[in-house]
């Protein structure tokens, strides 16, 4: 028999972390991950099929990857003075703007409840992460974030706008106030737009309207919530002196030529991939209204694909013998309706426990039509087959 590997060169800390779990999908109507739920319509299957045929996958990544950047920066319409870098989707570019940033002692600040990667990639790089709670409407707490600012001086804060998970935009003016106060001793603010296609606002109409102002600000997006998520494409646009600075830390071949030449095959069909979030936006709509009926739940207002729901202990934990007054029963009952969606074959992402002011909290995402209604359908179920006291 061999002997047990020692793993003692590998850092404590990375030894008592948990690896980020991606929950087992097969089977379910999947509705945990903010992915685009379309398909590509088979004649569109076999165009790009013919298209991945023609890459010459012996190669390293050469000029389609530049063709890519190019595509992307019209397809943005990126403002004349900015440049624009790609990653393996934005989880590579938080890392690689984190280790670009890692002096000693330098901070990560982001609210919260907010993108779990950002304090991961932090702590995994080196960096202090500071996290400093929303109000409970999930606003900004302004006060208490330019105070966070002033003691811990960040080298970066992350917005993410729309914010994942409360699904909402943050107030124009709390992002201008955050932005001056980094931008006055040479921080940065990443505006991440991951859900720039269901969004009614991006940062980079200031960016163009605004350049000055907006100098110590990088917007990263990615093609994962447009329609491309197992095809890894992320992309930060910046002042060019930032997309400078940051070349040198990215890996020369991130992106591969697959990915790139599928990216560019979706971009060339931007409108079928804008009509389907045109209709993930009033599907949301709809989703909204109809789980906002006789269920028990509050559904937040949202500007992404995806809802967040908050059960309601009183008509929730009797169907699961918790006790409405019991501190913990927002816990109780999310778990109970995460299991028993999953029973009913729907798998979501139970939240309840990531932050305070999360309790009682499920985020779904928007699914198809049929998706949607077999979400509705099975909330009801559970509802009705216990009635309530
Ligand atoms: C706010 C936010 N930023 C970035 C990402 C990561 O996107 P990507 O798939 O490009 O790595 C996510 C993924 O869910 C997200 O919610």
């Amino acid at each position: 028999m061999s002997a047990t590997p020692s793993l003692h060169v590998i850092r404590d800390d990375i030894q008592a972390l948990n690896a980020y779990a991606v929950q087992d999908a097969q089977g379910f109507i999947k509705l945990d991950a903010m992915e685009n739920p379309y398909t590509l319509a088979p004649e569109m299957r076999a165009a790009l099929a013919a298209r991945l045929a023609q890459v010459e996958v012996n190669r390293y990544p050469g000029p389609r990857v530049q063709d890519l950047k190019r595509a992307l920066m019209s397809h943005a319409q990126v403002p004349a003075g900015f440049e624009l870098m790609l990653g393996n989707g934005s989880d590579e570019l938080i890392g690689l703007l984190d280790l670009a940033c890692a002096k000693p002692g330098a901070v990560v600040l982001a609210p919260e409840p907010g993108f779990v990667m950002y304090a991961m990639s932090a702590k995994l790089l080196g960096l202090t992460y500071v996290g400093v709670p929303l109000q409970a409407d999930f606003e900004l707490d302004l006060p208490a974030m330019q105070a966070a600012i002033q003691t811990h001086r960040p080298a970066i804060v992350y917005l993410a706008y729309p914010n994942n998970p409360t699904a909402n935009l943050w107030q124009p003016q709390d992002i201008e106030a955050i932005i001056a106060q980094v931008s006055s001793y040479h921080g940065v603010v990443v505006m991440d737009e991951a859900y720039q296609p269901f969004s009614s606002d991006t940062w980079l109409e200031r960016m163009r309207a605004e350049p000055d102002k907006n100098a110590q600000v990088l917007l990263m997006r990615t093609l994962s919530k447009f329609g491309l998520a197992g095809a890894r494409l992320g992309y930060l646009v910046a002042h060019a002196a930032w997309i400078g600075a940051l070349e040198k830390v990215r890996p020369p071949y991130n992106v591969s030529v697959l990915n790139a030449e599928c990216a560019l095959f979706a971009l060339e069909h931007e409108e079928v991939f804008k009509g389907q979030a045109e209709q993930i936006v009033a599907e949301r709509a709809r989703l909204q209204s109809t789980l906002s009926r006789g269920l028990g739940l509050t559904v937040f207002e949202s500007s992404a694909n995806m809802l967040l729901i908050r059960l309601d202990p009183h008509v929730w934990a009797p169907l699961c013998s918790a006790k409405s007054s019991d501190p913990d029963v927002g816990h109780a009952v999310a778990a109970h309706a995460f299991k028993a969606l999953k029973i009913q074959g729907v798998l979501i992402k139970n939240v309840s426990t990531m932050h305070p002011l999360l309790k009682g909290c499920l985020r779904v995402t928007v699914g198809t039509p049929e998706e949607n209604n077999a979400l509705t359908a099975a909330f009801e179920s559970i509802v009705q087959t216990h009635p309530q006291p």
